[in-house]
């Protein structure tokens, strides 16, 4: 059984990966509308996967005996900038994200509760990657100029 504590904390992580879904979602609708179609479709999956995220976690708490609820979900900036600045913002985004996974664990494991630490784990080693792909996309925007921007764009869009 799952501790009040750790079920709010994880309650409010389902939250927040709600928001990142519907950030993404946010930044895919404008990438389409500048004409971006590739990274229009990275984002949209990455909004799904944010979503995935979300009911994982609500899936494990139930299976703990615990209650999973959908808050309210905050309102999501929009308007982006460059093809660069929207990514950018991704890679921080991921960043945050990981404080987050890491504050959870911290908490799971005042609580005492093993399971739950290493259930978190997956997410802590998942946070590695996300941070990283973005970094790299962030790197190739750079080293890519104008015209490399449209091959850029091309390889998002076979995610
Ligand atoms: Fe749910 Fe991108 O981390």
């Amino acid at each position: 059984m799952i501790t009040e504590k750790l079920q709010k904390a994880i309650n409010d992580q389902i939250t927040a990966e709600l928001w990142s879904s519907n950030l993404y979602l946010q930044m895919s609708f404008y990438m389409e509308k500048e004409g971006w179609d590739g990274a229009a479709h990275w984002l949209a999956k990455q909004s799904e996967e944010e979503r995935e995220h979300a009911t994982d976690m609500a899936h494990y708490l139930i299976k703990r005996g615990g209650e999973a609820k959908v808050s309210m979900v905050d309102v999501v900036p929009e308007g982006w900038g460059s093809f660069s600045e929207v990514f950018e913002h991704v890679y921080k985004h991921e960043c945050h994200v990981s404080e987050l996974i890491d504050s959870l664990v911290d908490i799971a494991s005042s609580e005492k509760d093993k399971a739950t630490q290493d259930f978190l784990w997956g997410y802590v080693r998942e946070q590695v990657e996300e941070e990283a792909t973005a970094a790299s996309i962030v790197d190739k925007i750079k080293k890519a100029g104008n015209t490399g921007l449209f091959y850029l764009d091309a390889e998002l869009g076979k995610r």
